[in-house]
């Protein structure tokens, strides 16, 4: 069956058409093969504040309203049509399944529509592979710094993936976790990483003292703790004084934060002898961890913030890594809630 997509010309960029739908953000991203960013588009649901939290099933239906026309504009923006897409990728885990799903279909319909071929990306691979993106991409080998709402991991990035050597990891909370309960705490709406750093701005790091888990020896995370730590403060100071002292409490908490991805980056640098260093995930958007990390002593990489925090550009530059599925086998491909199905453990 002939499609225009076999009508042109064999020597244009092969163009990537990715969906994200791992947690609240709805995105579609239209890459070329050789990591252009021709769309970018991101539909933040905004709905979960007043739950504190992200609501699975709230943000699967809001998916569903939303991808449609995401997945348009995407294409619009970048002046594709459909059928003139070579490869469609989509995020298959780790995530919320049911908001998961809403992308896995979606994309699954319309690559078979034009029997495009498919690639099921693991939204780590994602955030690593925002690095590789253009104008400038960042090349292995380099440790990268995954700091999200789901994770907190250091890899050693040898080659595009879809596989890396995990160093060390959060054995609790996640970073992100971290500045979103946080922020509860203080009464701070939800993503509380973006409302807790700019409350901080207004604070003094030195006020108090939180644990940084410094103690610790290797590369693992810990952020429960700290949360903790926070929380008996809280109460210690009384509702009063812990008003008054708000700003303080935030920009001490989040240099504990900062000082604990910051420990345990140095020692990996120190430990691999790599001398190049990637940030990514939406903590990589902050600007106390932007800075903290470019005094290293590395050569740093920082994706601007939109890559950083949730997007499908970084999908489809992931998806230039991985073997596409020709049409019909992608169809009773399947999404995973947890695990790191790429990542090889050490
Ligand atoms: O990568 P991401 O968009 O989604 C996940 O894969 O989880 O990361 C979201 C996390 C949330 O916990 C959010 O509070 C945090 O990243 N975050 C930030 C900032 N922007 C987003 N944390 C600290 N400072 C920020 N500016
Ligand atoms: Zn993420």
């Amino acid at each position: 069956m002939a499609h225009d997509r076999d009508r042109v010309d064999p020597e244009r960029l092969r163009v990537i058409l990715a969906i994200e739908t791992t947690c609240d953000d709805t995105c579609a991203a239209v890459v070329t093969d050789q990591g252009e960013i021709r769309s970018n588009v991101i539909s933040s649901q905004g709905v979960h504040d007043r739950y504190g939290g992200v609501v699975p099933e709230i943000a699967s239906r809001h998916h569903l309203e939303l991808i449609g026309d995401v997945v348009d504009d995407a294409l619009a923006r970048a002046d594709v049509a459909l059928p003139a897409v070579d490869l469609v990728a989509v995020t298959i885990g780790p995530g919320l399944v049911a908001a998961l799903l809403v992308g896995a279909a979606t994309a699954k319909g319309l690559a078979a529509a034009y029997e495009l071929p498919l690639a099921g990306v693991d939204h780590l691979h994602g955030h690593v592979a925002a690095a590789f993106l253009g104008p400038d991409p960042f090349e292995p080998p380099f440790l990268s710094l995954i700091a999200s709402g789901g994770h907190t991991l250091l890899a050693r990035v040898t080659d595009h993936g879809p596989g890396y050597e995990v160093l060390g990891q959060t054995l609790d909370d996640a970073a992100g976790e971290a500045f979103d309960k946080g922020a509860r705490l203080l009464g701070l709406g939800y993503p509380g990483g973006p409302a807790l750093e700019r409350l901080a701005a207004d604070g003094d790091p030195d006020a108090f003292s939180f644990p940084t888990g410094q103690r610790m020896g290797g590369l693992d995370f810990s952020f429960a703790g700290l949360k903790t730590a926070l929380l008996y403060r809280v109460r210690d100071l009384g509702e009063a004084e812990a008003s008054r002292r708000r700003a303080d409490l935030a920009a001490s908490y989040q240099r504990a934060i900062v000082e604990s991805l910051a420990i345990r980056t140095e020692r990996a640098l120190r430990d691999t002898g790599l001398e190049r260093l990637s940030i990514g995930g939406g903590v990589a958007a902050n600007g106390a961890v932007r800075s903290r990390m470019s005094a290293l002593g590395a050569e740093l990489h920082v994706p601007p913030r939109e890559l950083c925090t949730d997007n499908a550009a970084m999908i489809a530059s992931a998806a230039r890594f991985v073997e596409g599925v020709p049409y019909p086998g992608y169809l009773g491909l399947d999404v995973y809630a947890t695990g790191e199905r790429i990542l090889v453990a050490t």
